[in-house]
């Protein structure tokens, strides 16, 4: 008799944002007249830049020809890829990071969801609240929690952020074995510290424990003082693995491409206290379940750094960011209280009420769709985050009908 994962059936039969999907469709079903204004997902909606687009078709040409087609690339990605990046995104900042450490991919989901894998299932974990769900339901799904009770998993270590402390998970009392962080948040967009970084990775290396960093939405940063890699914090190469991605940073969130960095120095333990390179784990994983990015995709990708690419996309940045201006004006003039929006393109808004009677009250009054916080955990009850990845035409007419619809709510 085949058996199944129990673990999968301590989940939610569906993933958040497949929940609301399906709740939009059900919508337009029954209001086929109404203009939806999508506020929900983190989906970029500008298109690639031209950089990119040019990289792209020049790559397909190549491909069309016995002369320069390529089959399979290395499962890593192709060095003159990883080269850039290196340069680029960290070298550039002072932060130690070398090409060969940096694993190309599909998505920061697919990397956030499947690192855990080569960790052992007897480790003891925390994870902000509220957070991607990604990082708890792959934790589940992979038997190191309980079951849920009270909209929390046994075995992990929530970290509450809320008002209270402005959004910041804080360290734990106890020590844990792996943290999952992840700045600008998503979904709160509350940005971190260098001091409070600094002290994060001095507690993973006081206990050994491994931080995975969740930065996808580094782009929006705009302030260049502030931290963008957890590699610009010393120290951090022996207890940290990081995700980046291109999809919010050039629109590639239908293109796929993204990487993760795994410093050679970054270790995990046997039960015997040895000490294990999880950039060699990380590579056998990977190499043994991935077979590369598209080579025409990761020419896209590298053109994100030549001048023009840096420009195109500095520019997509800055419109969605507009976007998530005017969002927090709505929400001043409306007297609520937010946070993010201002180095995040989400804008984390305490709803006072319910998520999900907010959420259907937006969508059935105002057409517009935002995201339940209550799906990135039980902190998020009451809180709804809306996103600024649409046109500042759409996102102006979202907030006139929000103050529409919350004059007679
Ligand atoms: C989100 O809306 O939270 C993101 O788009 C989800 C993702 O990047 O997978």
């Amino acid at each position: 008799m085949i058996k199944v994962n129990e673990h999968f059936l301590k989940l939610q039969t569906s993933y958040l944002f497949s929940s609301i999907s399906q709740k939009i469709s059900d919508f337009a079903k029954d209001n086929p007249h109404r203009e939806i204004i999508r506020l929900g997902i983190g989906d970029a909606t500008r298109a690639l830049p031209p950089a990119c687009i040019a990289a792209f078709h020049k790559a397909v040409d190549e491909m069309g020809q016995d002369a320069s087609f390529r089959g399979y690339g290395p499962e890593q990605g192709y060095l003159f890829l990883r080269e850039k990046i290196a340069e680029n995104d960290f070298q550039a900042r002072g932060a130690e990071v070398n090409a060969d450490e940096i694993f190309v991919s599909d998505g920061a989901k697919c990397d956030t969801g499947n690192f855990q894998e080569i960790l052992s299932n007897d480790i003891t974990i925390a994870i902000p609240d509220p957070v991607y769900p990604v990082y708890v339901d792959t934790n589940v799904m992979a038997g190191r929690t309980g079951t849920v009770k009270d909209g929390r998993f046994e075995k992990i270590v929530y970290m509450e952020c809320t008002a209270t402390n402005d959004y910041i998970p804080q360290i734990p009392e106890e020590p844990v074995d792996l943290i999952y962080l992840c700045f600008p948040n998503n979904p709160t967009g509350a940005t971190v510290t260098r001091e409070a970084l600094i002290q994060w990775v001095d507690y993973a290396r006081k206990n050994k424990s491994l931080i995975l960093y969740d930065a996808a939405y580094e782009a929006f940063i705009r302030d260049d003082a502030m931290v963008k890699s957890i590699y610009e914090i010393p120290g951090a190469r022996e207890v940290a693995v990081e995700f980046r991605s291109f999809s919010k940073t050039a629109g590639f969130t239908g293109t796929r491409c993204a990487f993760t960095v795994v410093p050679k120095e970054c270790m995990a333990y046997d039960s015997a206290g040895g000490a294990h390179s999880l950039h060699t784990l990380w590579n056998r994983r990977h190499s043994t379940k991935f077979n590369g990015v598209s080579y025409p995709v990761q020419k896209a990708a590298e053109a994100v750094y030549s001048i023009e690419g840096k420009k195109e996309t500095a520019a997509i940045i800055s419109g969605y960011l507009s976007n998530a201006d005017r969002i927090r004006r709505e929400m001043d003039e409306l007297a609520y209280d937010y946070v993010g929006g201002q180095h995040s393109p989400y804008i984390w808004i305490d709803a006072k009420t319910d998520s999900w009677e907010f959420f259907d009250m937006l969508l059935n009054k105002a057409g517009v769709v935002c995201t339940p916080g209550a799906g990135f955990g039980r902190c998020g009850g009451q809180h709804i985050r809306l996103s600024a990845f649409n046109s500042y035409a759409n996102v102006e007419t979202a907030m006139n009908r929000i103050r529409e619809a919350l004059k007679d709510a």
